[in-house]
C-alpha cells in the first residue's frame, strides 16, 4: 500500500513543471529536534510554554531589554541546536532539488538543517535561530557579529541595528509576529507558481503558513502530504495523496524512484 502512494507521488514529482516542498517540525524530529504538537512536542508537553511563547512578541515591542534578558537567560526549547544534523527527510528534499525537480523549500523551521543538508533555495518562513532581524529595516545578522552576553553584562541590551539603530530581536517569529515581507512576499510567488506542492512534516494548523498549501490547491496544484499522523489537509481532502509515516523513511525512497524516473528519460 505505501510503496503504492511512493510509486505514485514520485510518478506525479517527475511529471510536475515547478514543485515546492512545504516543510514543518516534523521532518526534523529525526535529527532530535523536538516538534511543538506531536505526541512528544513541546506544547504537547507544556501548555505553559505555549502561554508564554504567545507573549514574546508583545514583550520585545513593549520592553526589548527585558525581552533579551529573558531569551538570554532560557536555554531554547529546541535544545542547542548549532549541534543538530541533518537527517535524511533534508537530504532527501535536497536531492530532488538537485534533480531539478523541487524548486524551492518553504520551512517553518528555524534550524536551518535543510540548509546544511544542501538545499539552496530554501525560504525560512518563520525565521532561522542563528541569526538577528531587525523588525524596523529588515536588516539580519548572523548572531556571532554581536556579543550579546558582553551586552547583558555591561547592561547595554538589547542589541541594536548597524544600519538604522533600532532594538534588534532574534531572526524567529514569534506567536502574533508578521512574517516578515520579504519572505511572505517570495513564499507567495512560489505557491502561485507552482503545480505540485510536497507537504512534510508539519500538522498545518499555524497560519499563515498553513494557508500556503491551501493556495496551492485553489489553483490546482497537486498536493502530496508525508505526515506521521492526519492533519486538516487530509481531513478536508486537500491531499490528493496522504502517506502516512516517517518523513525521514519515506522521502529518501520518493527521492530514489524520482531519480530513476528522471535517469530513465535522459536515457530515452
Ligand atoms: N515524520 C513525519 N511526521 C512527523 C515526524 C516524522 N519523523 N515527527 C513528527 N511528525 C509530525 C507530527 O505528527 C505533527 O503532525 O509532524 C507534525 C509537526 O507538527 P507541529 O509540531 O505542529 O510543527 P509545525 O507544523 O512545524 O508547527 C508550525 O508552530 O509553534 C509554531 O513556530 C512554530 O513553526 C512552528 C509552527
Ligand atoms: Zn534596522
Amino acid at each position: 500500500m505505501q510503496e503504492d502512494l511512493v510509486e505514485e507521488a514520485a510518478r506525479l514529482l517527475a511529471a510536475s513543471r515547478y514543485a515546492v516542498a512545504l516543510t514543518g517540525a516534523g521532518v526534523s524530529t529525526e535529527s532530535g529536534i523536538p516538534d511543538f504538537r506531536g505526541p512528544s512536542g513541546i506544547w504537547t508537553r507544556s501548555p505553559e510554554a505555549e502561554r508564554r511563547a504567545y507573549r514574546t512578541y508583545q514583550l520585545f515591542l513593549t520592553d526589548p531589554k527585558r525581552y533579551w534578558e529573558e531569551r538570554l537567560s532560557r536555554p531554547s526549547l529546541l535544545g542547542d541546536l548549532s549541534k543538530a544534523q541533518p537527517n535524511p527527510s533534508h537530504y532527501a528534499l535536497a536531492k530532488l532539488e538537485k534533480l531539478g525537480v523541487i524548486k524551492c523549500v518553504i520551512t517553518q523551521n528555524i534550524d536551518a538543517l535543510h540548509l546544511k543538508a544542501g538545499s539552496v533555495n530554501v525560504i525560512e518562513y518563520h525565521g532561522n535561530a542563528f541569526k538577528l532581524r531587525c523588525p524596523h529595516c529588515n536588516a539580519r545578522y548572523n548572531v556571532e557579529e554581536y556579543d550579546l552576553e558582553g551586552l547583558k553584562q555591561r547592561g547595554e541590551l538589547p542589541p541594536r541595528c548597524r544600519r538604522c539603530g533600532s532594538p534588534l530581536k532574534a531572526d524567529v517569529v514569534h506567536f502574533n509576529e508578521p512574517i516578515p515581507q520579504d519572505v511572505m512576499l517570495r513564499s507567495l510567488q512560489e505557491v502561485y507558481r507552482c503545480d505540485l506542492a510536497l507537504i512534510c512534516g508539519t500538522s498545518a494548523v499555524v497560519y499563515p503558513f498553513a494557508e500556503l498549501p491551501r493556495i496551492a490547491w485553489r489553483r490546482g496544484a497537486i498536493i502530496i502530504e508525508v505526515n506521521l499522523e492526519p492533519t486538516p489537509l487530509t481531513l478536508e481532502g486537500i491531499s490528493t495523496i496522504f502517506i502516512q509515516g516517517k518523513t525521514g523513511e519515506i522521502l529518501p525512497k520518493i527521492a530514489d524512484k524520482v531519480e530513476e524516473i528522471v535517469e530513465k528519460k535522459r536515457r530515452s
